[in-house]
């Protein structure tokens, strides 16, 4: 399947070097284009006309407000449209391109390192075979989860900022030992495997959150102390603060 993506910025560079594929690329700014290309031993093309003339599947990956702007200039060549637009619904896009078949998605910029997590809902009009060949393009960079529509932008403030957060609380636990004596290198070279490592153990333990916590908490010991100053600093009430706020800004 031969895939064009416009734009060519943070999350179409991390999904094309996921996928290990060349692409058809475009960008209003040429050379962001052409490094795409080059990095995947694809193409930068010149129009999006020609792009959606030449692509299997055009993937949208410019901001969500330049949906209709881009829509002109495809000018119904497309003949199928994947977008990763934040908020924008199944039902603008087939608004925005009437008679084609449609997949809204929402991946995170970890697809770049193959461990990303993309949420996908369909479109009526998107058929099978089209479907199963771009879920498993996808699935090349990571875990691909369907959810119903109106949860993707709920999928958003769990999976897209997550490597914001995680970078967010590598810093602030890194800082904090720091100011305990650990040479900075030292715990930035722990901080990275300690995390993924305890994800690892997390899933093997079926995310069953509570069996894992419990496993490392002695009573009294100091795990639950340290928990304990983390829940009385708030840590529920940030993450439910940080959900709200995603989700209630969604353009
Ligand atoms: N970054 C993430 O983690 C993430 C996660 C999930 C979903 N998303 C979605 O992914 C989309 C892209 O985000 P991003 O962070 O990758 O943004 P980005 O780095 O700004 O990339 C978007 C690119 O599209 C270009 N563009 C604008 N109009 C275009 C046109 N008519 N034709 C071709 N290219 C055009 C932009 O150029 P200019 O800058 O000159 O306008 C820019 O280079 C957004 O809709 C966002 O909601 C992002």
């Amino acid at each position: 399947m031969v895939v064009g993506l416009v734009g060519s910025g943070n999350m179409a560079t991390a999904l094309a070097r996921g996928w290990g594929e060349p692409v058809l690329c475009t960008d209003v700014v040429a050379e962001r284009a052409q490094a795409l290309a080059a990095a995947t031993g694809g193409e930068a093309v010149a129009s999006n006309a020609e792009l959606a003339q030449r692509a299997d599947l055009v993937m949208l990956c410019h901001k969500p407000y330049q949906l209709d702007e881009v829509a002109q200039q495809i000018g119904g060549n497309a003949k199928a449209i994947a977008s990763i637009l934040a908020g924008v619904t199944i039902s603008r896009l087939e608004s925005a391109y009437p008679g084609t078949p449609v997949m809204r998605l929402m991946p995170n910029t970890a697809v770049e390192v193959r461990r990303g997590v993309i949420c996908y809902a369909p479109g009526n009009q998107m058929g099978e075979p089209l479907a199963a060949a771009l879920l498993e393009l996808l699935g090349r960079s990571g875990r691909v989860l369907a959810v119903e529509e109106p949860l993707i932008d709920v999928a958003m403030a769990l999976i897209s900022v997550a490597p914001a957060y995680i970078a967010l609380i590598a810093e602030a636990w890194v800082d904090a030992v720091v100011a305990r004596g650990m040479p900075a290198d030292q715990a930035s070279a722990m901080v990275a495997e300690a995390i993924a490592g305890s994800a690892e153990l997390l899933s093997a333990n079926d995310v069953d959150t509570l069996r894992t916590r419990r496993a490392v908490t002695t009573p009294g010991g100091v795990t639950a102390q340290g928990l304990d100053a983390l829940e009385r600093a708030g840590i529920r009430a940030a993450f439910r603060d940080a959900v709200d706020a995603v989700v209630d800004h969604v353009p």
